[in-house]
């Protein structure tokens, strides 16, 4: 695998394969079985946004790893000073032997690809999350077994998350309902992606989506970027809540997932939240573990 810039990329093989492998550095971590794939090697990790887990998660799997984690942020670079993205990739590309960037524009990370020479891995853009929903496949088949007739719901923004869980799900076999505002829907690409597959249904009514759900994922109304509208986004969302009458019509056993960090009385509510804390932090957990195997899939393969 030479990057990951989006799952949209990735074929159900390719994904498998990264669930494979996290599962058995998760038992090796646990097991305290070194596995120093990345020995030497040096991740540059560029934020042009906040992060807890992305950034604590990348920077210790790689130190596990063997390897070296340099955080940048893009305040101190030059990059934030209007320095094209075309040049700063070429010239990481003589330092590092990986970038992992969390940023704005889809483009952005895909340009550090094209004019880099190194594997670039995206840690959070407007269009997608890919990291976080390789964690969250993981922990659904933790729970669950296997993916083999699960149900997956979303409520809530077309945003990032839900671009990347679309295409997640539907690529390991699940079928994917989601539940969006008319104005908020996920990303033409994806939707193009998903009507074809026959597993995929959108509508405007959370309950419909949840009806007979496997897991249920959420994520906040506003977006990093988004702050601006946060008060227009509460009225727009109101309704599109996992509560305790949601849970109702999904399956009795049916898990909760939130990417973090949540607005608790906003996108879910502190009883579920609780509720389903164990399933949320083995989740935040499961990004160490599966970035884990995604860095050693593209910098080890070098
Ligand atoms: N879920 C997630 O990506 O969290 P951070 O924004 O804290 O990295
Ligand atoms: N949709 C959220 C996810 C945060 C991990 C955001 O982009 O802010």
């Amino acid at each position: 695998m030479k990057h990951l810039l989006k799952l949209l990329d990735l074929s159900q093989e390719e994904i498998l394969d990264l669930l494979n492998l996290a599962d058995q550095l998760k038992y090796e971590r646990k097991h305290n079985i070194p596995h120093p794939h990345l020995a030497g090697k040096t991740l540059g990790m560029i934020f042009q946004k906040a992060s807890t887990r992305t950034r604590v998660s990348f920077e210790t799997g790689m130190t596990q790893l063997g390897g070296y984690p340099l955080f940048l942020s893009a305040n101190d670079m030059q990059i934030g000073r209007g320095e094209p993205v075309q040049d700063t990739a070429r010239v990481l590309s003589r330092y590092l032997d990986g970038i992992m960037i969390r940023t704005f524009a889809q483009k952005e990370v895909e340009d550090l690809a094209a004019y880099g020479s190194i594997p670039i891995i995206n840690g959070l853009t407007d269009f997608c999350h890919p990291c976080q929903v390789l964690a969250d496949l993981m922990t659904i088949r933790e729970y669950k077994g296997s993916f083999e007739g699960l149900k997956m719901c979303y409520i809530g923004d077309g945003n990032n998350m839900a671009n990347s869980l679309i295409v997640g799900g539907l690529k390991v076999g699940m079928e994917v309902a989601v539940a969006c505002p008319d104005a908020y829907q996920p990303d033409k690409q994806v939707l193009d992606f998903a009507n074809p597959t026959g597993k995929f249904t959108m509508t405007n009514k959370p309950i419909e989506a949840a009806v007979d759900a496997d897991v249920i994922f959420t994520d906040v109304w506003a977006s990093m970027g988004q702050e601006g509208e946060a008060e227009q986004r509460k009225i727009a969302f109101a309704g599109y809540q996992v509560n305790d009458e949601l849970l109702g019509a999904a399956h009795a056993e049916c898990m909760v997932q939130h990417c973090l960090p949540a607005h608790r009385g906003e996108e879910i509510t502190a009883e579920v939240f609780e509720a389903h804390a164990n399933e949320i932090f083995d989740e935040a957990e499961n990004r160490l573990h599966a970035q884990k195997a995604v860095l050693v899939k593209t910098l080890g393969a070098r």
